[in-house]
């Protein structure tokens, strides 16, 4: 039931501040404020002299309220004066922090002014009754204090292994932008889903040690951490990214192509929502059937949401794309093709995943992003209560290898995770998140695909049987 109600929640939160942050601007337009500045206590009290002392009765109506013209109208609120008194009372301009506006934590404002607190837009307005006040909109915001306020208070306590902080690029931003822009995989259709998952092995189990990590076991040979931006595309970036390391690990160092996720992005368009998300099954067809250019060749440009029109043709080759030829062996035959995979498959226990990495080097895997997800700064991740309740969006992540950590509560077992929110974000741009307990569904949908290199390994001959029962 909570589940269900959650997004119902976010989706009326949402709405409550898009109305009012309409009813703002409504109202901004509505309280022009060089009618504010007209004759109150000129008009109204005509040639009667403004009054001494304090006399409830000076009083003019303004904007559904009364504004004074007596000497101590001064003394409570600054919009307690009509915005003429100084000018027709007193024959001098008024102090420019008495103008008629709102007062916020020691500014003075204007009617129509606006300023943000974190991701949302405060104005001071004129909201009937009570005279000019500041209004905010109430989105629930990427990086709330209070979210990373209580993870880290339960850290504290030893209750869970991670630590939060602000994350500069995220602060000033709407959670709905967050789950929007900096996520991007749609949830596999109900077809591949049922896909059943391949075993890798009968029996692994004896020779999986207790850390593994493929930037050290194949050194220089693992992509690194790269920036999404403002663009739902982790889907083209993780396709991209375990594309290029099983190139360079299967090729033996031969080939090493860094993949380029802007091809993905804008030429994979059939089925697929560019900045607004994508399929990772649809990902992996692309790129089987028509592989991919490196990224000198199509650079990446969405970091602001922006995609523009696919520049190359569906079947093209290397020299016909313009790209510059792969660095390769002296003496090898030189590449022409585009970077094709195989068929994706599925992993579906623990062990099989790590039995995966082992042999052929990351894998994707498709992940549910909470609030707490966003303030993440370093330690084993696991899903707080902190920001529950809102939103979640799903989002592709390449597992590079796992882990156990001591702590408090006994040892807990991780995976080491490359996500791609740039290095600044997380353990430089690492995270690692409990494993064995499908922590965030992360266990779920784990996909890899073998790359077409121009020196198939023998490992490589050595399995394709095995994968082919379960393709997509
Ligand atoms: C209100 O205005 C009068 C006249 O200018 C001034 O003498 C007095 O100090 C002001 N009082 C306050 C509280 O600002
Ligand atoms: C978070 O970082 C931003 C940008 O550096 C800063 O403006 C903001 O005040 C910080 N917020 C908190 C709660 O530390």
């Amino acid at each position: 039931m909570a589940a269900a109600s959650a997004p119902a929640r976010g989706a009326w939160l949402a709405l409550g501040a898009v109305l009012l942050a309409l009813a703002a601007v409504a109202l901004v337009e509505g309280a022009d404020y060089s009618d504010l500045r007209g004759d109150y206590c000129a008009r109204s009290r005509g040639d009667r002299k403004c009054c001494r002392d304090r006399r409830d009765d000076c009083s003019v109506p303004i904007l559904g309220t009364l504004c004074y013209c007596d000497e101590f109208c001064n003394r409570t609120r600054n919009e307690d004066c009509c915005p003429d008194y100084w000018a027709h009372c007193l024959g001098m301009e008024p102090p420019p922090q008495l103008v008629f506006g709102c007062r916020h934590e020691g500014r003075d404002l204007r009617v129509g002014q606006s300023f943000k607190i974190n991701c949302n837009l405060c104005t001071c307005s004129v909201a009937g009754g009570a005279g000019p006040e500041v209004l905010c909109e109430t989105a629930a915001c990427m990086v709330e204090p209070e979210v990373i306020r209580g993870v880290n208070a339960r850290h504290d306590a030893g209750a869970i292994g991670w630590r939060a902080a602000n994350h500069s690029a995220f602060w000033g931003r709407r959670l709905d932008e967050g789950l929007s822009l900096r996520l991007g995989t749609l949830q596999p259709q109900r077809t591949v889903r049922r896909m059943r998952p391949i075993r890798r092995w009968e029996n692994h189990g004896s020779r999986i040690p207790s850390h593994f990590d493929a930037r050290r076991r194949w050194q220089g040979r693992i992509t690194p951490v790269r920036d999404q931006g403002w663009c739902g595309a982790s889907w083209a970036l993780s396709t991209a990214a375990v594309a290029s390391d099983r190139f360079a690990i299967m090729s033996v160092g031969e080939e090493h192509p860094a993949l380029a996720p802007m091809h993905l992005l804008a030429c994979n368009t059939r089925g697929q929502r560019g900045c607004g998300g994508g399929y990772l099954d649809r990902a992996w067809f692309f790129t089987r059937k028509y592989g991919l250019v490196d990224d000198d060749c199509y650079p990446y440009s969405a970091q602001q949401g922006h995609v523009g029109a696919c520049r190359l043709p569906l079947h093209t080759t290397l020299q016909a794309a313009g790209c510059r030829a792969p660095q390769q062996r002296v003496g090898a035959s030189p590449r022409s093709a585009l970077f094709h995979t195989g068929p994706p498959y599925r992993l579906g226990s623990e062990s099989d995943i790590q039995a995966e990495i082992m042999a052929s080097g990351p894998v994707q895997a498709t992940m549910k992003v909470y609030h707490d997800f966003f303030v993440y700064k370093g330690g084993v991740y696991q899903q707080t209560a902190q920001g529950a309740g809102e939103r979640a969006g799903y989002h592709s992540v390449r597992i590079l290898g796992w882990g156990e950590e001591n702590t408090r509560a006994g040892p807990l077992k991780y995976w080491l995770v490359a996500n791609s929110w740039g290095e600044q974000w997380g353990e430089q741009g690492l995270f690692r998140i409990r494993r064995g307990s499908n922590e965030c569904e992360i266990e779920d949908f784990v996909l890899a695909s073998w790359a077409d290199t121009v020196m198939p390994p023998v490992e490589k001959m050595k399995h394709n049987g095995n994968a082919h029962s379960n393709v997509i």
